[in-house]
């Protein structure tokens, strides 16, 4: 049962989510099942920050001023874009991973760790009856958005996770053939 609802686990891009989002005791608890990952060394190297009402327009705004500092002269398409790029799912969380380096626990393993958090957030999103996308796009990586949105140097964007709910259903994309990758290992 629990695998057939994996199996369906699926994407809804974020243009396509609307109202309703999450109530704030939904998200808690998403949040908390998603914070269940495996995690080398117990660090949970992650925390998160939520972006909705007003804020997602404004986080818009402050991508188009970082975008126009960038490219200069871009047109009047590329910024309306950047302003757009919240304002569709009710919520979005951003999941920032807080790394301790130099540390015994590599720092790959704890951007994985990281990574889970946005893969079970997915799953739990999507569990709960909503849809969800993990995007990251060039202001996941840009350092003025990192100081705009307060990260510490030891702290990155994984992904926005945009969750809502889906104005219509997305259709499948091809899988990778496992039965390609696996092969028997021997000595
Ligand atoms: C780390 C990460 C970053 C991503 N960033 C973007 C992005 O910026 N734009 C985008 O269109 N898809 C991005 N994707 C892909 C989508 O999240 C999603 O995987 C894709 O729409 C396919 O849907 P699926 O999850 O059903 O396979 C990203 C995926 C990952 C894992």
């Amino acid at each position: 049962m629990t695998v057939f609802v994996l199996e369906r686990r699926r994407s809804t891009p974020s243009r396509l989510l609307g109202e309703p989002g999450p109530s704030d005791s939904q998200l808690l608890e998403m949040l908390r099942v998603a914070s269940r990952v495996p995690d080398h060394g117990a660090l949970a190297p992650f925390r998160f920050l939520r972006v909705a009402g007003d804020a997602r327009a404004q986080l818009g705004d402050r991508l188009a001023a970082r975008k126009l500092e960038l490219e200069p002269g871009c047109d009047e398409g590329v910024l309306a874009k950047e302003r757009g790029r919240f304002v569709a799912a009710p919520v979005v969380v951003i999941v920032i991973g807080c790394y301790q380096t130099p540390h015994k626990i590599p720092a790959i393993e704890q951007q994985l760790t990281a990574g889970c958090v946005c893969f079970s957030l997915l799953q739990i999103a999507q569990a709960m009856g909503f849809g969800a996308q993990w995007l990251t796009a060039w202001a996941a990586y840009d350092p003025v958005i990192a100081g705009q949105l307060g990260l510490a140097d030891s702290e990155a964007v994984v992904g926005f996770i945009h969750i809502g709910t889906a104005r219509e259903s997305v259709g499948e994309r091809p899988r990778p053939d496992v039965l390609e990758r696996l092969k028997d290992w021997h000595p």
